[in-house]
């Protein structure tokens, strides 16, 4: 164990700033989706430059919602990073349509890798990821490309708030960019989702599908079938107390990447990083030769690691689509080698340096 006790793999960085915040939806009587939401909403909105926003129950329903305003069904297919958190799949199946993954293109840059991309005639939608606080490398070449053969380009930017360079934030370069606040994202409301878009009709069916097939609450005639995907002020006066702190998180986790860094130098590899976009670290990943012995070793030893996310053509519950491990090369190696090392704010040097020995030492015991 270490000195300072065991060191999780995650904090959420939430405190009395926060929760003086949360009693303006008490003072104002207002706890059900009202007036916090909506500046809540305009402040995400100026921070992403899009247009047009809604909120949803999770970063998992956000992307659900896109997929459904976007016109997605049962029969279509959607085009999948295949290193992604499963909810990207998973959104794909809630709308009936069939999630059809590709490789990545290499093991230390996630992106989509285009040249495995298969299109069949159902092909309508892709869906791409900027994970652990980077952009895709790629991600004017996927719009691109998804331009020129008529599909919808959804980005999954659960993990990549505030993440931008001079062409856009991410979550701007597609159809509609969905993001999540849960309690491990760069600010959370605990849970939470966004979906944004520049396209008003989207945005309207989005209304519908969000509040029961209805535009506003208080009337009984609904229009079209919907469902209840609102938040609560209570959630979104936490929201904004996160988001008027959010200089702070960006910059105790840049400063947490530096330091690890440091440490660890040129005993492991890095995620590639785009330079000409924000770095957030969601986590800090590293890639060694053996991630599951290296994890053990710091798991032993009181430090919280994780695995990079499973690949998705290697999910049990995707096997029935037959997928074959050749086809996936890079996203294997990236989960045999990947580790997330603890990144959270109030994460203290001495715990840094402590997880950066802990890492050299089981290389060398390797
Ligand atoms: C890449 C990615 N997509 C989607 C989600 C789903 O978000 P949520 O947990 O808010 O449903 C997450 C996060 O947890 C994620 O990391």
């Amino acid at each position: 164990m270490s000195e300072q006790g065991r060191i999780p793999q995650f904090r959420s960085f939430v405190d009395k700033t926060d929760y003086a915040f949360i009693e303006r939806a008490f003072e104002k009587n207002y706890i059900a989706e009202g007036p916090h939401a909506a500046e809540f909403e305009r402040k995400l909105l100026d921070m992403i430059g899009a247009r047009y926003g809604c909120f949803a129950s999770n970063g998992t329903v956000a992307i659900y919602l896109a997929l459904r305003a976007l016109g997605i069904k049962p029969g279509d297919e959607v085009i999948v990073q295949n290193i992604t958190f499963i909810a990207s799949a998973n959104a794909v199946e809630m709308t009936g349509a069939r999630p059809v993954f590709a490789d990545v293109l290499s093991y230390r840059d996630l992106s989509i890798d285009l040249s495995k991309v298969r299109l069949t005639p159902g092909t309508r939608a892709m869906i791409v990821c900027p994970l652990f606080g980077t952009a895709c490398s790629n991600i004017e070449e996927v719009r691109d490309y998804c331009a020129g053969n008529n599909i919808i380009l959804v980005e999954d930017a659960a993990q990549a708030l505030g993440i931008r360079n001079d062409g856009g934030h991410c979550g701007t370069f597609g159809k509609a960019g969905t993001f999540s606040f849960y309690a491990d994202k760069t600010i959370t409301t605990g849970e939470g989702g966004f979906v944004v878009t520049d396209d008003e009709e989207v945005y309207e069916r989005m209304r519908y599908l969000r509040n029961q097939g209805r535009k506003k609450s208080g009337t009984f005639i609904h229009p079209e079938i919907g469902y209840n995907f609102r938040i609560t002020d209570i959630q979104a006066c936490l929201g904004l107390a996160q988001l008027a702190k959010i200089e702070t998180i960006v910059r105790e986790k840049q400063k947490i990447y530096e330091l690890y860094r440091g440490h660890l130098g040129d005993s492991v590899e890095f995620l590639k990083l785009r330079d000409d976009f924000t770095h957030i670290p969601f986590r800090v990943v590293i890639f060694v030769r053996d991630a599951e012995k290296t994890m053990a070793y710091m798991s032993d030893r009181g430090i919280e690691p994780r695995s990079v996310f499973y690949p998705l053509h290697k999910q049990p519950c995707y096997r029935s689509l037959g997928c074959r491990d050749e086809d996936f090369r890079n996203s294997v190696e990236c989960f045999e080698r990947g580790i997330c090392l603890p990144t959270w704010v109030g994460l203290q040097p001495e715990q840094i340096k402590y997880i950066s020995d802990v890492v050299k030492e089981a290389i060398a015991a390797q």
